[in-house]
């Protein structure tokens, strides 16, 4: 049971995210914007959404239902559930308590653990609790389970193409083929109102574009430079972007990567001259004395940074924004379906790689930390966890809506937001076996789900089900 020294952390991974998208370019063209603004200016080629059928519920089954049974794992085995989301759908309960039916079934009602929330930050505080948990002596020797789960809806306007959903669950212990540096991390937390949910009625954010951008890159700064000074304490030597072999980001659309990545470079730069490329130098040498809000501001900052940078972006950055490309921002999930992207891209060559990650919820919360990869043994290995992520056939078995389509859903979602006594009744036929969708809200707002087995048949999940084990023929 002593997980010490033990490499503690991801052991699998699953990912799910809808299969209903909006293609970025035709978007473009519907909302009257410049011709390349969503695709090239914001770098995004599709997103995901949830019709009637899905929510962050509904996701959260699916993904933790299809981990647990594709890596073999006995519900009983997990001791501690922890959920990261923003998206509210109720104010006290829970998204844990929903989840709660699977392992209920199995009679393990021994889980420790709820719900993280800050914006985008809640995965990463969750993920942090399930990694200490396990490093902790009230470890029981069980598995941690994190879920990252999130709906990403924006009111008309230029916030909208930054949408996107999805669901990530990660299952947490000893000897894991992705373990943490867990003495690295650089956290930065402070007050702003750069974007948050006030209106309880609304799904929707209320969002300062710019001074978010601002507020994530400060963060950014501000956790990079304590990452690397408690490297430099603990190693004995300055880092730098050549430590790592990958840079994961909390990826609300992709140009804000890019960004990211080249401010990061500009740090090295700053900290140490002689670590970045002659060339780079001498571009990056006029913008040297420019104070930090300065630096902020400036335009041709942003766009030399980015040029000097632009090869190592290809090698470290660019195998991690498949999915948030393609899916768009899943807020929690958004970092972990980057990182879920990185290992369906390099599981071969993964082995013995240092990854930083960088996270980053609006309000504000941020850290940046690292992961190393491992030889897992199956099926903890890396290339099983490529082959159960499935990233390739999930994309293309995905059905495009067009832009009226998409406004039309969202009309009818802003109805539903907070309403009781419906059913639902879009056609379950675009949902794959296994996932789980909404059927009914009641007069008391209790919630009813089901799980899409086969055509015609369905697995009701209220209290007392759980699994395959209530399988109703043409319910
Ligand atoms: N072709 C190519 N590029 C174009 C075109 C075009 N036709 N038109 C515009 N662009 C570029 C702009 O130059 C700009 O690029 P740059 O930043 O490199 O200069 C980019 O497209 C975006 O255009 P803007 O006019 O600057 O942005 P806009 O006002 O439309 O809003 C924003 C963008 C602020 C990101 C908005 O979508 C938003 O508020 N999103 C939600 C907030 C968010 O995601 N914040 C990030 C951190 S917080 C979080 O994770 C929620």
């Amino acid at each position: 049971m002593d997980s010490q020294h033990k490499c503690v952390g991801i052991l699998a991974i699953d990912v799910y995210f809808p299969p209903t998208c909006v293609q970025q370019e035709a978007l473009e063209a519907h909302d009257g914007a410049s011709k390349g603004k969503y695709t090239i200016g914001l770098g995004q080629d599709c997103m995901a959404f949830c019709t009637e059928l899905e929510d962050v519920i509904s996701m959260s089954l699916t993904v933790v239902n299809s981990l647990l049974e594709k890596y073999g794992i006995d519900p009983r085995q997990i001791g501690r559930l922890e959920v990261g989301s923003e998206t509210v759908i109720d104010k006290s309960k829970s998204i844990k308590t929903w989840l709660m039916q699977i392992f209920e079934e199995c009679g393990n009602t021994d889980i420790e653990g709820v719900d993280s929330t800050n914006a985008c930050y809640g995965g990463t505080a969750a993920l942090f609790n399930c990694v200490n948990w396990v490093e902790s002596s009230s470890w029981d020797g069980r598995y941690g389970l994190v879920v990252c789960t999130d709906s990403a809806v924006y009111a008309e306007g230029p916030a909208r193409p930054t949408g996107g959903a999805a669901a990530i669950a990660m299952l947490i212990g000893p000897n894991a083929p992705i373990a943490f540096e867990s003495k690295f991390r650089g956290t930065h937390m402070a007050h702003a109102y750069d974007f948050y949910k006030p209106n309880l009625a609304s799904e929707y954010p209320v969002v300062d574009g710019k001074l978010s951008q601002t507020c994530y890159l400060m963060a950014l700064d501000s956790c990079y430079q304590c990452f690397c000074s408690k490297f430099e304490k603990l190693e004995g030597k300055q880092f730098a972007i050549s430590d790592a072999d990958y840079f994961v980001f909390h990826s609300p659309y992709n140009k804000l990567v890019q960004k990211s990545f080249a401010r990061l470079y500009f740090n090295d730069f700053l900290r140490n001259a002689s670590s970045v490329e002659k060339d780079a130098r001498e571009k990056l040498e006029p913008f040297s004395t420019l104070s930090g809000d300065e630096s902020y501001q400036s335009r041709y900052l942003e766009k030399a940074s980015q040029l000097v940078a632009k090869h190592l972006y290809d090698a470290k950055v660019q195998p991690s924004t498949l999915l948030p490309k393609q899916v768009g921002n899943m807020y929690t999930a958004s970092l972990y379906a980057a990182f879920t992207s990185l290992i369906h891209n390099k599981h071969g060559t993964l082995g013995g790689q240092r990854v930083v990650m960088f996270s980053y919820g609006s309000g504000l919360s941020a850290t940046m930390f690292s992961v190393r990869f491992h030889d897992g043994q199956h099926p903890f290995s890396l290339s099983n966890i490529a082959s159960v992520l499935n990233v390739s056939g999930k994309l293309e078995s995905r059905h495009i809506f067009s832009p009226e389509k998409f406004v039309e859903n969202l009309k009818l979602m802003e109805h539903r937001y907070g309403a009781k006594d419906f059913v639902t009744s879009a056609d379950r036929k675009l949902l794959s076996p296994g996932t789980f969708y909404l059927t009914k809200v009641d007069s008391m707002y209790r919630r009813y789900y089901e799980k899409n087995i086969v055509d015609g048949a369905v697995c009701v999940m209220e209290s007392g089900s759980c699994g395959n084990s209530l399988l109703l023929n043409g319910h």
